[in-house]
């Protein structure tokens, strides 16, 4: 139906992720279906090496899949060149992974203006959109500390803010609070579904966690590659 396909923001079809090594083939993912409403926030759970990296992965444009379809608001993006895909991952994608990824040499400023610097006439001035967004997040007397001289939670913190610089429509968040303790992951996971809820984005959340599985409209299971 028209009407439903045009609230559907994450669709994957038929997703196979196969990696070869030396003589044996690496199954990842088996032939993925999924469809994520705009809006909408859907939990990933399932057991380690299951694929739900490698989904994420592939949802966001970072990597390609060996067969089947990934579409964005609509938009095919299997077929897009490395240029047009890294528009997309800096325009429509946010992501948060588990170990932050945040660029060692740069402020907590510099790694959120970033993405918003690299935005072809983007909608933001990128100094001013960083400040914003790590007062945000609460971190709005961290501007000039270097992830080094942040704690792990505030390091994620800084994550979140870079995630949201360019207002993305899909947020893609693995595990991202699996290298927290239990106190820290609370309160960086309520940062997260606080900047959702502000920016009305989709959120696909890989979690261990049944407590934030729990937050989500719908929940899944990855196992041996395929969704259940
Ligand atoms: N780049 C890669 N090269 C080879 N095998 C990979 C690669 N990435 C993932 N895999 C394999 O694919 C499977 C799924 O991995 P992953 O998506 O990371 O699982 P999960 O995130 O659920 O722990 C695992 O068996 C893993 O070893
Ligand atoms: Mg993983």
């Amino acid at each position: 139906m028209a009407s439903d396909t045009s609230e559907v923001m994450l669709r994957a079809t038929m997703l196979e992720k196969h990696f070869q090594m030396g003589d044996t083939v690496v199954h990842a993912l088996r032939g993925v279906d999924i469809a994520v409403t705009k809006g909408e926030i859907v939990a990933i759970l399932g057991a380690s090496g299951s694929g739900k990296s490698t989904l994420l992965g592939i949802l966001g444009g970072l990597d390609a899949p060996s067969a089947g379809r990934v579409e964005i608001a609509g938009v095919d993006i299997t077929k897009m060149n490395e240029n047009e895909l890294a528009e997309i991952r800096n325009k429509k994608i946010g992501f948060v992974f588990q170990f932050f990824n945040l660029i060692s040499t740069l402020t907590a400023l510099e790694n959120v203006e970033l993405p918003v610097q690299f935005s072809t006439g983007g909608q933001f001035s990128s100094r001013k959109r960083a400040e914003e967004l790590l007062a945000l997040v609460g971190l709005q007397e961290r501007l000039r500390h270097r992830p080094g001289q942040l704690s792990g939670g505030e390091q994620q913190r800084v994550a979140i803010a870079r995630a949201m610089a360019n207002a993305p429509d899909v947020i893609l968040a693995d595990e991202p609070t699996g290298n927290l303790d239990t106190a820290t992951g609370e309160s960086v996971m309520n940062i997260l579904f606080d900047a959702r809820r502000e920016t009305g984005a989709t959120l696909v959340l890989v979690t261990h966690d049944a407590q934030v599985a729990a937050r989500a409209n719908r929940t899944l299971t990855m196992q041996d590659g395929l969704l259940v």
